[in-house]
């Protein structure tokens, strides 16, 4: 079915406290040196003690407001795309809502991990092109640091806090999503969790911290084999050539996974917006984050093809290639 939905604004917010590689060498047996190169990345912003997700995704929308001189009152639906709710019960996207002031506004949490972004945009699309709404809110915003263990070096080094949301309303001229994808691989859930209610998987008892564990080079291999695979159905279900793709906008997990996608797809690095370097892996805010710092950049345009890609804890993925529109 053809999209009548149209992304119309952008906006983004971090923590401005840093946290550095030095830094890190104080916390944990690392250096600057192994990060940068096996990961790309040099700084990450930390969310005062008092900040939670739905601080940061208050700020990400005013800065969307400010920027675009856009109205939020009127959305009909907002989805926040987070797996460090503040709560259980009330949604981040109820907070949200009434931190915002909107009224009548549907408001629902969506938990697809570092996919969590692609797959907002996946439902918002749905919805308004069904007729169901008219204008909704997606945010991917995060607070790893509270489900980081500061003690672990092979998880610590990787998360930073972050968050970015757009603004998405009906429009059928210049529809946004051209082709969309989305799966998971619950089979492989343990090798990245975050245990909460239970701390049994599969039979299996897994390490019941609180904290998020990963597995890094199960994920890793794992995402460098899926996402090329995901970006060709991205690319037969649009009809769209590789060479008419103006940006890839993968999820920050890793700057080597990045490139490695880059060289199995045949993706100039190039042609390639990541967040990772300064923000490190922000999970769901990564692509609004790289989205964003494109557009202040000058760099993303409007009428420019987008291939975004999600993966991550799940393992779930979802992509879309999407017309940037602002
Ligand atoms: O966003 C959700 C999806 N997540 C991802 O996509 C993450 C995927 N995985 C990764 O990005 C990488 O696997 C990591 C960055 C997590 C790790 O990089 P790696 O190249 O896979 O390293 P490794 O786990 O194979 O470890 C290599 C060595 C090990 O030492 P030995 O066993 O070779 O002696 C580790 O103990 O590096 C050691 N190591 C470290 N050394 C210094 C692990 N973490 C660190 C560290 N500093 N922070």
């Amino acid at each position: 079915m053809m999209s009548k939905a149209s992304i119309k604004a952008i906006g983004s917010y971090v923590p401005e406290k840093r946290l550095t590689n030095r830094d890190l060498e104080e916390l944990v047996d690392t250096n600057d040196e192994w990060i940068v190169k096996r990961t790309g990345m040099r700084e990450r912003r930390i969310a005062d003690e008092n900040e939670y997700t739905s601080d940061l995704s208050v700020k990400a929308v005013k800065n969307l407001i400010k920027r675009y001189d856009k109205q939020v009152e009127d959305v009909d639906m907002i989805i926040c795309c987070t797996l460090t709710p503040d709560f259980k019960t009330p949604s981040t996207a109820s907070l949200v809502q009434a931190k915002l002031g909107i009224k009548n506004a549907g408001a629902i949490d969506l938990n697809a991990a570092c996919a969590g972004f692609t797959y907002g945009l996946y439902v918002a699309n749905g919805l308004i092109t069904s007729g169901l709404n008219k204008k909704i809110l997606v945010i991917g915003a995060e607070t790893l640091s509270k489900i980081t263990d500061y003690s672990d070096r092979t998880t610590c080094v990787l998360f930073g806090d972050g968050a970015g949301a757009v603004l998405i309303e009906y429009d059928e001229k210049s529809p946004s999503f051209i082709s969309a994808h989305a799966g998971s691989e619950g089979e492989m859930g343990d090798s990245l969790y975050c245990t909460d209610l239970s701390n049994n998987m599969f039979d299996e008892q897994l390490k019941d911290s609180g904290y998020i564990v990963q597995n890094g080079r199960e994920v890793y291999k794992w995402a460098v084999n899926t996402v090329p695979e995901g970006i060709n159905t991205l690319l037969e279900k649009s009809r769209i050539q590789l060479g008419d793709i103006d940006w890839f906008v993968p999820h920050s997990a890793n700057l080597r996974i990045i490139e490695s996608i880059c060289d199995k797809s045949n993706i100039p690095i190039e042609n390639t917006l990541y967040s990772l370097e300064y923000y490190g892996n922000t999970s769901s805010a990564t692509i609004p984050l790289s989205l964003d710092m494109g557009v202040r950049e000058g760099l993303l345009l409007p009428d420019q093809t987008v291939l975004l890609y999600g993966f991550g804890g799940g393992l779930a993925y979802a992509g879309q290639i999407i017309k940037w529109t602002v």
